[in-house]
């Protein structure tokens, strides 16, 4: 028996706007490339009509609403969300391929997301000034108070497409304001049930907007248009710097790639190293920010190292995401795949040894793959992979591993495994990363700490407290009582 397809559409003003003149785009499941859905994508006009709604709701109803309003909604949607984690967890399996585990986690993490959002929306203040430390100040009250800024352009990718939406939707919703969200046109399911969640948790319906299209086709109306106030998006440098040299005097949040380094100094525990490193580098196959891509391990451990690490990558089940012992997926596209594969024969030619896997396998999946012998010009290294496959690279010194480490266009968060607590601290002086962890993987991630990049990693943070800063307007407010 067929299953019907369903079609889905924007959600303008509450309504799913499906129009006959709208190109159809069939979504594909990238385990096995079977449709699983039909997307009809909306025009400028639409658009138009989202961010005149978004303005509306940011002037009725977004900037005047209480903080105990925005706080209940918010903990209403988590509470939704985590009632309808399995079906969560199963659209984000089929529309980005991510592991059946993985996704439940995703949408766990979420939940976390929206009670931190509401939280923060309880505890949003500004400060009192002492007046008085400048010469005159005498008998004057200074303080600063945090308004809204209006309508947020959140524009997400698709290796997080629900967790990465709510790093922009629940710090807006928390401080009043109104979003126009284009999430990823591969994964568009689970944003617009995240709309319905928002919806059905008493979120004023203009006050989120789902625009499913082309990004290239209406990404730079959302990022030029004089309405939309802040810009957050998540996705490639090549796009991110598109936008901020666009996006004029906007506010904007740029989460883009990494190629993430991961330290391992001769006094680490090597088996705990190893055993997570394995997580973090194959987790999702790859396609995380802050994927572990480069290993830097002390040159007179580095044989321990890998005889502890292979056998556990061999170990890593690769198959159909909605298995429940998958371990690796697919890719998000058979483009994807190719390329890494054209990069790990390239590195090969120029004298790195592949270690285990390398070939693509069939479809989009590519083998988890751990190289050795590379250099820093390797694309494997330089560039971000999104994909399966990391690298083995000896140090000597302290001083050898920072300067290699940071030896990348990158810097998102870094991980550093060492007994030494000095060393720790050295190290995370030196690192040029917007994080790092010590005796814990680049790839670890928690929802409440600023998350953020340097270099071509972007500008600007997540982690819901720190996205609200630049969400929201310091006034100053005095008065004079003299
Ligand atoms: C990312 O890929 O930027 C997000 C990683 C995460 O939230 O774990």
């Amino acid at each position: 028996m067929t299953q019907e397809i369903k079609t889905y559409g924007s959600i303008i003003n509450g309504e799913t706007v499906i129009k006959s003149d709208f190109d159809i785009l069939e979504l594909k499941n990238p385990y096995n490339n079977e449709t699983i859905a039909n997307m009809s994508l909306c025009t400028k006009k639409e658009l138009d009509e989202a961010i005149d709604g978004a303005e509306r709701a940011y002037h009725a109803d977004m900037k005047r609403m209480p903080l105990h309003k925005r706080a209940e909604i918010l903990t209403r949607a988590a509470e939704l969300l985590k009632e309808r984690t399995e079906d969560f967890a199963q659209t984000l399996s089929l529309e980005a391929g991510k592991p059946i585990r993985d996704a439940r986690g995703e949408v766990g993490r979420a939940v976390q997301v929206l009670n931190f959002a509401s939280d923060e929306a309880k505890t949003l203040h500004g400060e009192l000034l002492p007046m008085d430390a400048a010469i005159g100040g005498e008998n004057r009250l200074g303080m600063v108070r945090l308004y809204p800024i209006g309508v947020m352009g959140a524009i997400t990718p698709f290796n997080f497409p629900l967790n990465l939406a709510l790093h922009k939707l629940a710090p807006a919703v928390a401080s009043g304001n109104a979003v126009v969200l284009k999430p990823a046109l591969k994964t568009p399911l689970s944003a617009l049930k995240l709309a319905q969640v928002f919806y059905d948790a008493g979120l004023p319906k203009e006050a989120l907007q789902v625009i499913i299209a082309k990004g290239s086709e209406i990404g730079d109306d959302i990022v030029t248009d004089d309405r939309i106030a802040k810009i957050t998006f998540t996705g490639s440098p090549e796009v991110g710097i598109k936008m901020r040299n666009k996006a004029g005097l906007k506010r904007i949040t740029l989460e883009l790639g990494s190629n993430s380094p991961n330290i391992i100094f001769e006094d680490a525990d090597v088996d705990k190293a190893a055993s997570s490193l394995v997580k973090a580098s194959f987790a999702f196959a790859g396609q995380v920010c802050i994927s572990s891509q480069r290993i830097f391990v002390h040159e007179s451990i580095i044989d321990e190292f890998i005889a502890k690490f292979i056998p556990l990558v061999k170990q890593l089940k690769v198959g159909n995401p909605l298995d429940e012992d998958t371990d690796v997926g697919p890719l998000i596209s058979s483009d994807s795949c190719e390329r890494i594969y054209e990069w790990t024969q390239e590195a090969v030619k120029d004298g790195a040894e592949v270690l285990t896997g390398g070939s693509i396998i069939e479809g989009q999946m590519f083998e988890p793959t751990v190289v050795k012998n590379v250099n820093s010009s390797m694309k494997i290294v330089c560039q971000e992979t999104f994909a399966p496959i990391v690298s083995i690279i000896p140090f000597k010194s302290d001083e050898d591993a920072v300067e290699k480490a940071n030896d990348s266009d990158y810097g998102l968060q870094a991980g550093v495994f060492t007994k030494d607590i000095n060393r720790a601290f050295k190290l995370s002086d030196e690192l040029e990363t917007g994080g790092v962890w010590i005796n814990e993987v680049s790839t670890y991630r928690q929802d409440n700490y600023p998350y953020g990049g340097v270099k071509l990693s972007g500008y600007g943070k997540e982690g819901v407290k720190y996205a609200i800063r630049d969400m929201t307007e310091e006034k100053f407010v005095g008065i004079n009582l003299n």
